[in-house]
Formats: C-alpha cells, structure tokens, sequence
C-alpha cells in the first residue's frame, strides 16, 4: 500500500527530477531535488548496492523526513528508484530518521530506521518521542510492519534518553539480526546500544557496546559498526564536539573507534581513536561490505553549519561523498575512492620532476572533472620549502586552496574564494601522519562539479569538501614558498 503522502513525493519526483537533471554533480549521488542528509540503508540487496537517504523533495532544506531511494552496481552510475519511505504513520508521522537495511534470508528487504513522534504531555508539554521501527519490501516498495515500533522506548536502558534514541544500523551475523543504535545516556553524552533478534520483530537489549563518556562530544549518532582487517570499527557521528587538537574539529564531528569486540561481554575495547574524515563537509557515514569483500563507505558531503545556505537559484540541496573503500593500515583507518572511478578515467596529462618556485600551470593540467594526484618532495640541496600549494577551480576571482607547511604538518583548505556569498566554515586545517615534515606528500584530488575530496599519502587521510565555484573556474595553479618538486598525474574523469 502506498500512503497518500509516499505517491505525493513519488509524484513531485517524476516531474521534478528531470528539470534539475542538468544541474547535478557527474558521479556524485543527490536526492535529484530538494534536500538531503544522511546515508541510510546502505548495502547489498539481491547483488546491487542499494542507497537511501534522509530526503525532503519538496525544498532545499530539512523537512519532515522520508527516505530516497537509489541503487548501483558500480559506486559510479546510480539509478534512481522512487522514495521508499514518507512519514505516514503515527508511529513516524513527525519524520522517518536515519537508519540501516538488510537482506532477509527469504530474499526480501528489510529496513530498519527510527521513527518520530510528538506527543503532548497531560501538562501540556510536548515530547518527541524516537523509536525503532521497520518496513519490508522488494527492492521498490517497502510496507512498515502494524506492529511497529519494533524497539520501543522500554528497551531504552535506565537514565537513558527515550527523545535521543536513533539512527539503527542493522546487519545479520550467525543467523541473528544485530543492531546498533544511539543513544543518550543518564550523563548527557552519548552511547552506542546493542540490540539482538531472531526475527527482526522481537528484540532483545545486549550491551552497551561503548559510550562517549563526555569525551567525544554528547549525543553519538549515525553508529556503523564492522569487522575489517583482523579489528573492529565503530564510526560515530558526534554532536556537540569540543575541538581536541587538530584532530577533531568542535560542532558535529565524526569519529572512528579501532578496536577489539569483546564477544562475552559485547563491548568494544578502545585500541585507537581517530577523526574519519578531514575536511568541510563529511557526516553520518555508513559501509557496506560488496560481493567481493571490500567494505565500502558513504557520507553526507555537508555540514549542519552551512546546510541552510543553498546558492541562488539551485535545486538541490546535499550530496554523498565518493564511495570509498576502507582498511586498517599502520594502526589507522585509511580510505581511497572506489577503485571502480578508474574505469573513468579519460584524457590524461602527465609531468615528471617539475620545480616549482614560483606560480606554476602545466600543459593540460586544468578542468573540473578530475582525478590528479600530485606528488611533492623538496628540491635536493635547497633549504625546505616553507609551504606548498595547489589552487584548484581557479579563475581570475575564485579558487579553492589546499596549502600543505611541512614544518608543522598540516595541511589547510580553504574555499573561501570559491565563489560563495556567506561566510562561514570555509577554512579547515588537519595534521598530516608523520613523515610529513621531511617535505614528501602525496596528494590525490577527486574533483566533481561542487566538490574537492582529498585523499593524504595513499588514504592515510581524507578531507571532503563542497565547492560551489562556477564550471568556468577550471584553472590549477602550484605554488611554493621555497622549491619543491612534483610528479603531476591527472585524469578527466568521464561518466555517461
Ligand atoms: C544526523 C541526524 C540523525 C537523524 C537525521 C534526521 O545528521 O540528525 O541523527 O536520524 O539526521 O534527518
């Protein structure tokens, strides 16, 4: 059955959608029109990678929430599929928040995600009120189970908040359904619940699998939780964050947590604790694991800060990062695009060794569809270079700027003059893993018509961010602070 509410936003879509069609990123997914946040239900059904995200059609800003809908074979070339989800039920009826999807041994799919409610209290205050509910479908249509919510607010442990209560991350292991879920204990902060069943129906609280302990912001949302090269990963999307270093920047942050999974006591014991992304724009991540073993992750390329300014006259509203596959190396989660983006790479240019002292373009090296790797290291026999930069989208007003200063490590991005007409957010400086101060850096540039993502030294780190620069900014331009050599590799990037 499709509610009243579902078809009106399946109607806007059919008749909205391909008016913004010209307007969208090349490889990168949006909701097509209006606006959108987080990933949800990102994973494999019946050997495609599905995709939903929390979705308003009818505006460029956050509305009572539905669910979008897409799929992929290849992380590249997304279809879309009608919204699979709008807030129709009392048990949801003040939105359909973030959440988690899963193939049902019978073949069908099953969507987990929290459901909003307000009530009005005998005193006349209002509640809102977040349980955990789910929706059964077949790829396409989805119908939410009567007896919703599946996990009610009194399966929320003691002290625990039942307002902040959300953002279910389900996956089947052994035979048994698993769901991770946050929430906001007796303290303030934030906690991540475990949860188990056999059916999907009947749940039963396991553990506290870890909790924020006011260390790593408040209240911890979006949780993904996974096994990956020999460890186990929890990713956090915290807010409140206080700055901690240069490592985590204050607001709504992200965070990776390497560890152990106790099995016994179904804890996570904490071996290493890092940012996951570095950039302007990255929130809400989730994995998935594909056909062929990798494990896979999306985000929200935007930030909370910024979101409520849309430049003038766009349609959408919000954009997913380039899929990125995950590992653990040196004790660190790293992270490189898909490898399926190298099956776009087109035209190349290509220059070896070249010194750069001054400002520098190279032959062939511009555009704004790009896959560039850049690749410095100081000039023999020269003193350090003090910094090194790269302008990209570059004309003669605009730029974006990503300026790297060995001496302390750190590179900063700055989008301050990419064209945009608010001033907020547009500068963001992270440290560089060690090594970095001898001068050697590679830095791999994936540019897309309203975004910069880079990937540090092979995926050591990665910084994800909007650009709103119009297409004719198309220039790159190097620049040192002293005399560095660069290795320069790009690719225009095709996708039909
Ligand atoms: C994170 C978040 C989630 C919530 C959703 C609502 O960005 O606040 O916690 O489920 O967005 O759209």
């Amino acid at each position: 059955m499709i509610s009243e509410a579902l078809q009106r936003a399946r109607d806007f879509e059919k008749t909205h959608i391909p008016l913004v069609a010209e307007e969208l990123p090349k490889f990168h997914v949006t909701g097509g029109v209006g606006w959108i946040n987080d990933p949800n239900g990102f994973a494999l059904y019946q050997g495609e990678y599905h995709l939903f995200y929390q979705y308003y059609p009818y505006e460029t800003k956050w509305g009572p929430m539905h669910w979008g809908h897409v799929k992929t074979k290849d992380f590249i070339h997304w279809e879309r599929i009608p919204a699979a989800l709008a807030p129709d039920c009392a048990f949801d009826k003040d939105g359909c928040f973030s959440g988690g999807a899963v193939e049902m041994p019978d073949g069908r799919h099953l969507l987990m995600y929290t459901g909003v409610r307000t009530e009005c209290r005998e005193n006349g205050e209002t509640e809102t009120v977040q349980t955990q509910c789910i929706a059964i479908g077949d790829g396409v249509n989805y119908e939410k189970y009567a007896g919703n919510p599946v996990i009610g607010s009194e399966a929320v442990p003691e002290g625990g908040s039942t307002t902040d209560f959300r953002d279910p991350h389900i996956w089947r292991e052994d035979g048994r359904y698993y769901v991770v879920v946050g929430n906001r204990p007796a303290d303030g902060s934030g906690a991540i619940l475990l949860y188990q069943s056999e059916d999907a129906i009947h749940w039963e609280f396991v553990s506290q699998l870890d909790a924020c302990r006011n260390e790593y912001g408040k209240m911890w949302e979006c949780p993904d939780f996974f096994p990956l090269d020999g460890q186990h990963v929890l990713l956090v999307s915290p807010q409140d964050m206080q700055a901690i270093g240069r490592e985590f920047h204050p607001g709504n942050a992200n965070v990776c947590i390497l560890g152990t999974y106790d099995r016994e006591r179904h804890q996570l014991l904490r071996e290493h604790i890092q940012a996951i992304d570095y950039g302007l724009d990255f929130y809400a991540p989730q994995t998935l694991e594909t056909m062929d073993g990798r494990r896979v992750m999306i985000g929200w390329m935007q930030n909370w800060e910024t979101s409520g300014h849309v430049p003038a006259g766009q349609r959408f509203m919000g954009q997913m990062t380039i899929p990125r596959e995950l590992t653990i190396r040196n004790g660190r989660l790293c992270q490189n695009p898909v490898r399926e983006l190298e099956g776009c790479r087109g035209a190349k240019a290509a220059h070896q060794n070249v010194l750069v002292t001054g400002e520098t373009s190279l032959e062939g090296v511009w555009g704004r569809f790009l896959d560039l790797t850049v690749t410095v290291r100081p000039e023999e026999g020269a003193e350090l270079y003090r910094w090194f930069q790269i302008d990209v989208a570059r004309d003669g007003e605009r730029k974006t700027s990503i300026r790297f200063t060995p001496a302390d490590c750190l590179i900063c991005v700055d989008r301050t003059q990419s064209g945009l007409s608010w001033d907020m957010l547009h500068v963001r400086e992270f440290p560089v893993s060690a090594g970095a101060e001898s001068g050697q850096l590679k830095l791999q540039l994936i540019l897309d018509q309203y975004s910069l993502e880079i990937f540090v030294n092979d995926g050591e780190q990665a910084a994800s961010n909007v650009i709103y620069t119009p297409l004719e900014a198309q220039d790159i331009c190097f620049s040192c602070g002293g005399a560095a050599r660069v290795d320069v590799e790009q690719y225009v990037l095709e996708v039909d």
